[in-house]
């Protein structure tokens, strides 16, 4: 591939194929002479052209594995991987169009920044000129296009970051991939990086595979989110759909604080608006998946979908007293004692905190209500 200069950008996928990839049914078992541990199982998912995709889970989930399969640095144990329709299971890592950004940076350190982007130009034996242009180009991508003559001992870990995407990008892959590379940057930093990361990912329109296990970085960087748990693929779907219309209990509290309630379903309208009882009362939510009239399921509300009123209130919801409120700011956090166990719940911060101990009624809008069909509990 060369670079596009007219565009003056970096060449993408777009120059060359797509970079769409298929995993089909991928597994990996490792196995040890005393155990063997199946660290991703069954995984179906196709990534398109472009998109932006976050593998998100609890740790030991199977993020890294599948990611580093998709890099080649493990093989599957069975399933396939397809790049544009090819299996690219057997091709070396070197091979594969991709690039990907550690959490450790993995830069040489006796090496110039410089020198460190262009390394793998220089294995490839790219010519000096255009070596030159790519890695002006791509330091200028990531903005440290003053830091070329340092160390990376020199640079703070944001800088160093940098320096590791330029490296990725100079590469000119047709997929990016990044394990957690923003965690051992302070807070404040790992915000801005992601909007950074983000932006060149949509400059340049590469495909990307993100893995992390912060649920605010996989909402606010990813077109698609697929939630991880234990090997396996929980949920696919844009950052709105898993958190609004989780399908599961382990999607709902993985992203997000939830409350749950456990109800015996009434009627379902076609309008997807189900009528579900609770200690007597009648609720109303969305049904999700495979929810029916006759059977019981989990209730979903979001913390901050739940408001506290004053008991007596006429609102839909459940009845219960202040355990404790903490005044965080912009909110004032809840926690209300009530049959179904002790629930979450915000008021603006502008509010005067109720004391414990306050008679209170858990109030919520049926839209803002999620019902999840029983047997889809975190396993
Ligand atoms: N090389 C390996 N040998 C044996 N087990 C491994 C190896 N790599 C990962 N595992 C196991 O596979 C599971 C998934 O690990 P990993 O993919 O690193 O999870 P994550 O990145 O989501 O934290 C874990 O139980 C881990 O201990
Ligand atoms: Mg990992």
């Amino acid at each position: 591939m060369t670079l596009d200069q007219s565009r003056g950008d970096l060449g993408t996928a777009r120059d060359g194929l797509a970079g769409l990839l298929e995993l089909q049914d991928i597994s990996k078992v490792f196995t040890s002479r005393h155990d063997t541990a199946t660290a991703v199982a069954d995984v179906t998912l196709t990534i398109q052209p472009g998109q932006f995709v976050t593998l998100l889970g609890p740790s030991g989930c199977g993020k890294t594995t599948t990611l580093r399969m998709i890099a080649g640095f493990e093989s599957p144990t069975s399933g396939d991987i397809l790049l544009d329709g090819t299996s690219i299971v057997r091709t070396p890592p070197n091979k594969r169009p991709m690039s990907m950004v550690f959490q450790s940076y993995a830069l040489f350190p006796h090496l110039t920044v410089f020198d460190n982007i262009g390394f793998g130009l220089r294995v490839q034996h790219v010519d000096k000129g255009e070596r030159d242009v790519r890695i002006r180009k791509a330091m200028e991508l990531t903005g440290i296009e003053t830091f070329g003559d340092r160390h990376p001992n020199e640079l703070s870990g944001g800088q160093q970051q940098r320096v590791a995407l330029s490296r990725a990008l100079v590469m000119e892959p047709k997929m990016l991939l990044f394990d957690e590379p923003l965690s051992n940057l302070d807070a404040k930093l790992r915000l801005r990086m992601r909007d950074e990361i983000r932006a060149i990912q949509q400059r340049l329109q590469i495909t990307s595979v993100f893995v992390t296990h912060d649920q605010s970085e996989a909402l606010t960087m990813s077109d698609v989110i697929v939630v991880m748990n234990k090997g396996r693929i929980e949920q696919v779907g844009t950052p709105e759909e898993v958190y609004r219309k989780p399908n599961s209990t382990f999607v709902a509290s993985f992203l997000g604080s939830a409350n749950f309630l456990e109800v015996h379903v009434v009627a379902v309208a076609a309008t997807g608006v189900a009528e579900a009882s609770f200690e007597g009362r009648l609720l109303q939510a969305q049904a999700g998946p495979q929810v029916v009239a006759g059977e019981t399921a989990t209730l979903m509300v979001r913390s901050e979908n739940l408001r506290v009123e004053p008991a007596g209130s006429s609102g839909l919801g459940v009845d219960g007293k202040v355990s404790s409120s903490a005044f965080d700011g912009a909110v004032i956090r809840y926690a209300v004692e009530t049959p179904a166990g002790i629930l979450s719940a915000e008021a603006p911060g502008t509010d005067s905190p109720m004391p414990a101990g306050t008679l209170v009624r858990c109030v919520f809008r049926a839209e803002d209500a999620w019902l999840i069909a029983t047997g889809k509990e975190a396993a």
